[in-house]
This record gives C-alpha cells, structure tokens and sequence, in this order.
C-alpha cells in the first residue's frame, strides 16, 4: 500500500474526529460573538483603491447611496474616475479622486497621509494575468521573459499595491482614530484557496488572505477592524478578460451590498457566493482532491498559452 495513501486517510480520519470535539467550542464562540457584537456606526469617510471600474466603482456608489459624507477615489484611469465621481456627486457624497498607481509607495503613503478624515480603507485594485494580457494587446505569452513580466506586474499591483494601501492606513487610524473604530478591507479572492489552477493570480491573493488574517489578529486591540474579502466570480472587466466559464457570476452591485454587509457586521471573512463558495471549501478539505484529481485526471484549466 503506498505511504501516502495510509498518510492521507489517517489525515482524514484523525480530523473528522478533532472537527466533531471541537464543532461545540465553535459554536458556543459564535453565538457568544453574536450576542456581544457592537455594530461600527456607517462610515463617513471611505477610501477605495480601484475605484474607477467593477466592483471598487459599486462600492464607491453604494456608500455614496447609503448617505457616506466622503469618498476617497483611486485609480490610473482618470476619465472613469471623473465619470464615477459625478454618479456618487449626484447621490450626495463629496468626492475628491486621485490618479495614482497602487504600486507607487511614496505617492500611496502622501495620498492617505493627507486625509482630514478616514473610517475605512479599501483596498481593491487588483489585476489578472488576464486583464494584463487584453490590456497589452497579447494573445499569446511564447517567451518566457514577457511571462516572467506578466507575473511579476501581478504581484507588483496584487500584493505590493496592498502593502501600499494598508501601511499607511494603519499609521493613519493609529495617529488619528485612537478613540474611534476603524477598518480596513482587503480584497482577495476566492482564487486564494487554489493558487495551483489560478497560478500567479491565486498566489497573490493567498498572500493577502493570510495577510488580512495576522492583521487582523495584531490590530484588534487597537481598535483596527480588518476584513478580508473573498469572492468568486462577478461581472467586471476583470471577469470578462476571462475566457473560460465564470459558474454563479453575479453584477458588481451585488458583490458590493454583500461587501459592505459584510463589513458592518464585522465579518472576518467575506465570501460569495455561497454556492461557489461551499464547492470550493468542500474541495480544499479534501486531502488528495486537487493533487490526484486536478492534476491528473482534469486537464480543463488553460492558463495563458
Ligand atoms: N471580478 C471577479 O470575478 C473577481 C473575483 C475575485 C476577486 N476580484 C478582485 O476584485 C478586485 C476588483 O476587481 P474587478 O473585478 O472590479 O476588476 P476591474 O473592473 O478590472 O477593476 C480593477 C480596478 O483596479 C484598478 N487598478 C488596476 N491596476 C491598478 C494599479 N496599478 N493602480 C491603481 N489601480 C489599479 C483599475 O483602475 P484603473 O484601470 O483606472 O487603474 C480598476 O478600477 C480585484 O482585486 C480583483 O482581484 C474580482
């Protein structure tokens, strides 16, 4: 019998049984949480990275239809940020945009730095090797430097673009919020749980997942509430760049009512939707899932070519 067979199956026993012993501590954890929970009052100040398109630019229009005061816009596109801007003008809210590229430290640090006031950081701009790809023009990645190119933009944008968000906000909210709650959101993706069909795109998003997860841990007594955002597939121009199939897709102002949702009541973790959701977390749990069936037996997943 091959080893990895007895180490899987004694990995999968032996959780089922931890599972059930502890399923009671959670539970009574949970409703202890919910029972002692205090809402954060609707935020007036919001900034959102990526605001100009997708779902930054809903999230952008809902808090400004949900009576937020101010609204922060970013993003490199100014013509869409200007066009957002008047939509969430109309629906009430102040706006003042900055273009500026996510991954420009210096120019992230100055943008937040200069706020007069901030309740909630988002950081959302984010791209894919797909949205990188129809943006460039290319259709094919045959040389293995502009592959190289390609993923090391990913992770310039995904993960450092995040770092340059979140720092400066949590400098912020330590130096001015100190007698209020305030919050930091960060979006990843559901894409996390499977870098290895999902490739530099997944990688990042597992970074800041886990990254949301230890900031969250480190800030909570310094009155910082981080949250973590996890979707699956939603209609923006990131999607569309996709060819393959988008299961259970929903509109971005969808995704942006279950965000901010979400974030009012404090959700650790925002994942939708609930069906793509549950197939992926019952999938990740399976122990030789991903490594015998995906990468033997389904050969569907076509990354760049
Ligand atoms: N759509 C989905 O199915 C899906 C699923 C899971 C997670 N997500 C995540 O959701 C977030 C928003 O994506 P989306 O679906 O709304 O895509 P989108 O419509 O393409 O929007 C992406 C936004 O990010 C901004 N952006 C990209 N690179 C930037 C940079 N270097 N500096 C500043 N801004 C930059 C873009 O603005 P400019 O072009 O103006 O710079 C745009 O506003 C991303 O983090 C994405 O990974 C999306």
């Amino acid at each position: 019998m091959p080893l990895d067979f007895v180490y899987d199956s004694a990995v999968l026993l032996l959780s089922i049984i931890l599972n059930l012993i502890l399923l009671p501590f959670y539970i009574v954890h949970q409703l202890y949480d919910s029972l002692t929970f205090k809402p954060t009052a609707p935020p007036k100040s919001v900034l959102i990275t990526g605001a100009s398109s997708g779902i930054g630019e809903s999230l952008a229009k809902t808090y400004a239809a949900n009576g937020t005061k101010n609204l922060i816009l970013l993003g490199r596109n100014e013509e869409k940020l200007k066009r957002v801007k008047e939509i969430c003008q109309k629906k009430g809210a102040n706006v003042a945009i900055y273009v500026a590229d996510v991954t420009d430290r210096e120019k992230m640090d100055e943008i937040i730095k200069s706020q007069p006031n901030l309740d909630l950081v988002i950081a959302n701009a984010g791209v894919s090797q797909y949205t990188i790809m129809r943006d460039q023009k290319k259709t094919k990645l045959d040389d293995s430097l502009v592959k190289e190119d390609m993923e090391r933009e990913v992770i310039n944008i995904n993960l450092h673009g995040v770092l340059n968000t979140v720092y400066p906000a949590i400098r912020y909210f330590l130096q001015h919020n100190k007698n209020k709650t305030s919050q930091i959101c960060i979006v990843s993706s559901k894409a996390a749980q499977i870098p290895m069909l999902t490739n530099v795109y997944g990688c990042t998003k597992g970074y800041v997942t886990n990254f949301a997860f230890n900031l969250r841990r480190e800030y909570a007594s310094k009155n910082i509430r981080v949250n973590n955002v996890l979707p699956c597939w939603v209609e923006t121009s990131m999607a569309d760049a996709y060819k393959g199939d988008k299961f259970f897709m929903i509109s971005s102002d969808k995704a942006a009512k279950i965000i901010i949702d979400g974030l009012s009541n404090d959700t650790p973790n925002i994942s939708f939707t609930f069906a793509t959701s549950f197939m992926m977390d019952i999938t990740s749990n399976i122990p030789w899932f991903y490594q015998l069936v995906l990468q033997k037996y389904i050969r569907v997943v076509k990354d760049v070519e």
